[in-house]
């Protein structure tokens, strides 16, 4: 029989425990569940390397000119040896065991909260062992961050998979700023309600100071579903809790747009670009989707849509080639698992079907790209589709859009990804309507030059107004206002 398990959060431990030297203690902390590097041990070297993207350039950015500490997960059981800085920042690592990773983040993080946050797209599973050990987690990195912030400093905490920090956190250091910013969706108000610990989750998330989320509607979900489930009050916006004002707001993350425009003109990846198009045999229109292998990024229906294609000649192997990249991830999942074997079915059934002999319809890499070759491929793709069911963002529409620095390029974009809002230059589609996708991709074939340029340059003016540095600065004032 199992063990009787508690449905509440740890009760937190007296403030006389928390004993670094106040000299030692940093203004600004990040809380994320991964630290900035990986552990790694490609191309017969081990060792730890920056984990890629924009996201870590900002926030190491802003820790760098605030005397940071970034607190995280190192990313492995195996190497518990994480270093102690990077670029100049202080590294403290949250360590796991292997059954605390199995529960906390396999099981709670990605098995309840991400289905159920991105529409229920898989059922999510409601486990109250793991719920104990999301507890347990979040309090140990409560407890990292209660030791490691300055008084009266600011904590700014990331993600769905520590949304009891806040509170935990605001029990220990009552002196100190806390924001919270979550990069995926919130859920309308009918999928969170089926969340056994929701009242619990609101009230991690209402300790915070200033709640950011990627966008409007998500910031209005999470606002109404607290005053419908807690005793806040107030407006989408402003919410009184016990006696504290709490700031919700959208807060659209970026790329670091110069750093792309960089690569995109470097003429080594331009070159690479000609090459890629001469391997894929020079053919008149590449289509690209690159994605992290994820059952909520619509990968296998984007497939099927171009696989229509071919079959009733909009498309023509001759002449067209799609390439997708899946890049691997939460591989020890069963629901990620079974995803890949269906995606690679589908895209050998489609060359097998379509393909002719050195030439596949589907060019498939199973594989994390270095920027650079995404980059190339980016610039050597002419039509971009990315069609999540729901994202909360979605920054590689942002990253192939940046790199289109001549205004050629047509993007075919999900409406429920975040980056809907702000991209109306693409052409949009809803990712659950087979024709619909076609449709919009016929339409991205046919598009003439001129139309192309002006919807390149209408989303490329969008980004380049606030690129991922602007969105962390944007926020940490913002988080600065609150309680003055
Ligand atoms: C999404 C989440 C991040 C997460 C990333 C990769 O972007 O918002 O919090 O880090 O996916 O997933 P992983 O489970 O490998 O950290």
């Amino acid at each position: 029989m199992s063990k009787p398990v508690a449905n509440r959060v740890r009760p937190v431990p007296a403030q006389g425990l928390i004993s670094n030297r106040e000299s030692e203690r940093a203004d600004l902390v990040v809380v994320a569940n991964r630290l900035p590097v990986q552990h790694s041990s490609s191309n017969g070297s081990e060792g730890w390397r920056p984990s890629p993207g924009g996201l870590v350039s900002a926030l190491t950015a802003v820790l760098q000119s605030r005397n940071g500490l970034w607190i995280g997960w190192s990313g492995t059981s195996e190497h518990q040896d994480a270093p102690l800085t990077f670029e100049g920042i202080r590294l403290k690592a949250v360590n796991f065991s292997k059954a605390e990773f199995d529960d906390f983040y396999l099981g709670f993080s990605n098995a309840t909260l991400w289905p159920l946050y991105h529409d229920a797209i898989r059922a999510p599973t409601f486990h109250r062992a793991w719920w104990q050990t999301y507890s347990n987690i979040n309090m140990r990195y409560a407890i990292a961050a209660a030791e490691s912030v300055a008084p009266g400093g600011s904590v700014w905490i990331h993600d769905y998979q520590l949304q009891l920090v806040p509170q935990m956190l605001r029990q220990l250091r009552p002196d100190v700023r806390i924001g919270f910013f979550l990069h995926i969706p919130f859920p309308p108000i009918e999928l969170f309600m089926q969340l056994p610990w929701r009242r619990e989750i609101l009230a991690g998330l209402l300790g915070s100071d200033l709640i950011g989320f990627q966008v409007r509607q998500a910031a209005s979900n999470f606002s109404r579903m607290a005053r419908r489930q807690s005793s806040a009050t107030g407006t989408d916006s402003s919410l009184d809790f016990h006696g504290r004002v709490i700031r919700v707001g959208a807060f659209p993350i970026s790329v670091d747009c110069e750093q792309i425009v960089a690569l995109a003109n470097d003429p080594t990846i331009r070159a690479r670009a000609r090459e890629i198009r001469k391997d894929l045999g020079d053919p008149e229109l590449v289509l690209l989707g690159v994605d992290r292998l994820d059952y909520t990024k619509g990968i296998q229906q984007r497939i099927k849509a171009v696989s229509e294609l071919f079959q009733d000649g909009s498309l023509s192997a001759d002449k067209h080639i799609m390439v997708q990249v899946a890049v691997p991830s939460r591989e020890t999942d069963a629901h990620y698992d079974l995803e890949r074997h269906s995606l690679e079915q589908i895209v050998s059934e489609v060359n097998g079907e379509h393909g002719l002999v050195g030439r596949p319809t589907i060019n498939y890499l199973h594989q994390n790209l270095p920027f650079e070759e995404l980059v190339a491929l980016y610039l050597a793709a002419d039509i971009m589709i990315v069609t999540p069911f729901r994202d909360g963002m979605n920054l590689v529409a942002k990253e192939y859009v940046m790199c289109r620095t001549d205004l050629t390029g047509r993007l075919v974009l999900s409406e429920f990804a975040g980056a809907a809002a702000e991209l109306g230059g693409a052409f949009m589609v809803n990712p659950h309507d087979l024709e619909g996708i076609k449709e919009a991709i016929r339409l991205a074939i046919i598009v003439g030059p001129k139309e192309e340029k002006d919807r390149m340059s209408r989303m490329r003016r969008k980004i380049v107004r606030r690129n991922v540095y602007d969105w962390a600065e944007s926020f940490l004032a913002a988080l600065q206002q609150t309680g003055s």
